[in-house]
């Protein structure tokens, strides 16, 4: 396969720094289900647009192994509450297994595995298969049965993946709470969604260290509130004892000694709920997203095809862990649905050194590399100040398509990842899309949309994306707005579980009419090409290193240190590295500590939210008497978000109740 990407003009590429640039792709597609030219993108796009029932029908007719065919397309009878091929019927895990066996696929690796030890572990589809259905049968023999909901609170690796997919197998509904999230967060996400089972790990393994996960299990559990847990399987990583609640908790071994290989995968409907999977929004409470099974997974085959342009020989690795949307759609189902062989890693870039990602890359052979910016400059920073870790001294000559996901990349970071990791000959998939969408929704595709760094570029076909005013009116290229979806798609969240009212309020608010899907975030078209560039969240929602994490949620924890806060104002601060950071404003109860006291409490505060949500929510406290408020009692966030980022301090406080309050914070700052 030849593989150029060649840059307009011939200057050098420190001077490229500004974000207009094009970088021309030219790397030759696959042909089997790809896009391969901007003609064909376009004929696509148009068709969509025009035929939109047919154009989903063909695609969902030549991608899905249906066990019943549907007949119909769209229901739009009950919008926003739509419906895709709903009398159709399918098996997930069969579409991402059973159709590999008696195929060549079924001799191929699906999944390699390394440990964050190095310990490297591959295993076949055929054995892949094998596994899923025994523990299929296994979570069947413990009483698990379609609808029940079952939690995965566990660390990367085959296992997890295994779970799921057994999961699906079996018409039970997943619902997997990243490995980092507290006691509390686990709590929350098993009250709401009423699981009768856990599946987890006795520990995590991470950067050389042990996380007790089996434990945060139980504490979770033992708070009180969740009654509907029944089973908690443990996965027995290492040999470290872990402490057995008779009658309620087995380990994986227990469960699969002798259980049968043959399992026929149960067929459901195809708007059977696939998982459930929380993510953070504008309220207090995370939200939990519900996908459907076959929108879903036309979407994942789809955006695998299209955007990754998946080969035959392809060594896919995307270093998304599976308590994320992108660990879900691009390692547990899309990878496996189209047969790629992939690479999944248990550990962190930087152990036992910051060069671990590119001497992975090295010893796998990767060829399609799918990672967060934050990663991205992270790395960069330790290989400008260790040479010994700097990518150049590995062999990254297999890659051909790089990705990025989860935040705006920067131009410096694009540029660096262009030429020090694509050795300027990969075109970087800026990849744009959230745990709502169920895939990529706005991307260059490789080797045919010409590139602009820190530009997600344009709308997948069936993705109407356009930028709108406050009111839904459509906004002219160059103006920035909020961005919207005009039609429907079939990989769209379904519906908020157990909430259907916030869904409809929160993702087709009234004032925008015309049923707009609307995202969050604001964006800006291009004049020249009308590429799209994302430019910020229009909610209260921070990313911090490309993690989604609601304000409000993270008041709430504060506020509930009730011996301590009074009050508290969360939002974001600008971070060259993390992308965002967190900044909280709090009033204590008392007058303000001296500086040594406050260090004190601070570290409290802190440590009280990483228990409350996660480490990766703590926030850098800033103590206040008050909070600047308006008249009518609203704290004013605008002022906050301003003094945080030590943008110009000539605010308008004219409608502050308490002026003094700002005088005071600036000093501050
Ligand atoms: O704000 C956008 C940002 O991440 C949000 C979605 O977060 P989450 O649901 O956690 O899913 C992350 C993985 C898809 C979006 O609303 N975001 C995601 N990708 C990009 C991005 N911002 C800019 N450019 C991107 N490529």
């Amino acid at each position: 396969m030849t593989r150029k990407l060649s840059i307009k003009q011939s200057q050098s590429i420190e001077s490229f720094l500004v974000e207009d640039r094009v970088f021309e792709p030219c790397i030759t597609r696959s042909k089997v289900g790809s896009i391969n030219s901007m003609v064909e993108y376009k004929a696509l796009c148009h068709e969509a647009l025009q035929n939109p029932d047919e154009f989903w029908s063909r695609l969902a007719r030549e991608n899905i192994v249906w066990t019943k065919h549907f007949t119909h397309v769209l229901d739009e009878s009950n919008a926003p509450f739509y419906r895709w091929f709903y009398d159709g019927e399918l098996n997930v895990s069969a579409n991402c297994l059973d159709k590999h066996i008696g195929t060549v696929t079924e001799k191929k690796i699906a999944i390699i595995f390394e440990a964050d030890d190095g310990n490297v572990t591959e295993i076949t589809y055929y054995d892949l298969f094998i596994r899923v259905c025994k523990f299929a049968n296994a979570l069947k023999a413990e009483g698990i049965k379609k609808n029940d909901c079952v939690i995965i609170y566990m660390p990367i690796g085959i296992e997890s993946i295994v779970a799921m997919q057994a999961c699906v197998r079996i018409g039970a509904i997943h619902s997997v709470v990243f490995a980092g999230f507290s006691s509390k967060a686990l709590e929350e996400r098993i009250i709401d969604t009423d699981a009768v089972a856990i599946i987890t790990a006795n520990v995590q393994l991470r950067g050389g260290r042990e996380l007790p996960l089996k434990l945060i299990v139980d504490e979770a559990i033992n708070n009180g509130q969740c009654k509907t847990i029944t089973l908690v399987l443990v996965y027995e990583r290492t040999r470290k004892h872990w402490k057995r609640v008779i009658g309620r908790d087995k380990s994986f071994l227990e469960v699969l000694e002798g259980v049968n290989s043959a399992c026929v995968p149960i067929s459901v409907n195809a708007e059977h709920p696939l998982f459930i999977l929380y993510t953070s929004g504008s309220t207090g409470k995370p939200k939990g997203v519900q996908h459907a099974s076959a929108g879903y997974l036309l979407w994942v085959i789809l955006t695998m095809n299209w955007v990754f342009d998946l080969c035959l020989n392809d060594i896919f690795w995307c270093t998304a862990d599976i308590g994320w949307i992108t660990g879900h759609s691009y390692v547990t189902y899309g990878p496996l649905a189209v047969g790629a062989t992939q690479l999944i890693f248990e550990g962190i870039p930087t152990f036992p050194h910051a060069g671990r990602f590119w001497e992975m890359i090295e010893r796998h052979k990767v060829s399609i590399f799918y990672t967060a910016p934050t990663a991205i400059r992270s790395l960069i920073k330790e290989a400008e100040t260790k040479e010994e870790v700097h990518p150049k001294n590995w062999n990254l000559s297999t890659l051909r398509i790089l990705g990025t996901v989860g935040e705006p990349i920067n131009p410096e970071a694009w540029i660096w990842y262009y030429r020090y990791i694509g050795r300027e000959s990969c075109p970087i998939v800026d990849t744009f899309w959230q745990t709502e969408t169920g895939g990529h929704i706005i991307t260059p595709l490789p080797g045919i949309t010409p590139l602009v760094p820190g530009s997600c570029t344009l709308p997948l076909p069936g993705i109407d994306a356009l930028i709108v005013d406050e009111f839904g009116n459509e906004l002219q290229n160059g103006i920035g707005g909020m961005l919207v979806i005009r039609r429907p798609w079939p990989a769209m969240i379904r519906t908020i579980w157990k909430d259907s009212e916030t869904f409809k309020k929160c993702y087709f608010p009234e004032k925008l009419g015309n049923n707009f899907y609307l995202l969050g975030d604001s964006a800006v078209r291009s004049s020249d090409r009308g590429y799209f560039r994302i430019t910020g969240r229009i909610d209260d929602v921070l990313n911090v290193s490309g993690h989604r994490l609601g304000t409000m949620e993270i008041e709430s924890v504060l506020v509930s240190k009730t011996d301590l806060v009074v009050e508290a104002a969360v939002v974001s601060r600008p971070d060259d590295i993390r992308g965002e950071t967190i900044c909280a404003f709090v009033v204590l109860k008392g007058s303000l500590p001296t500086l040594e006291e406050g260090k004190v409490i601070a570290d409290e505060l802190r440590d009280w939210v990483s228990k409350g949500i996660s480490p990766i929510a703590k926030p850098s406290i800033c103590f206040c008497e008050n909070l600047p408020k308006t008249r009518s009692g609203k704290i004013m966030r605008r002022l906050l978000r301003s003094l945080a980022k030590r943008e110009s301090l000539m605010q308008d406080i004219t409608t502050l109740e308490n002026p003094m309050i700002f005088n005071a914070l600036v000093h501050f700052f």
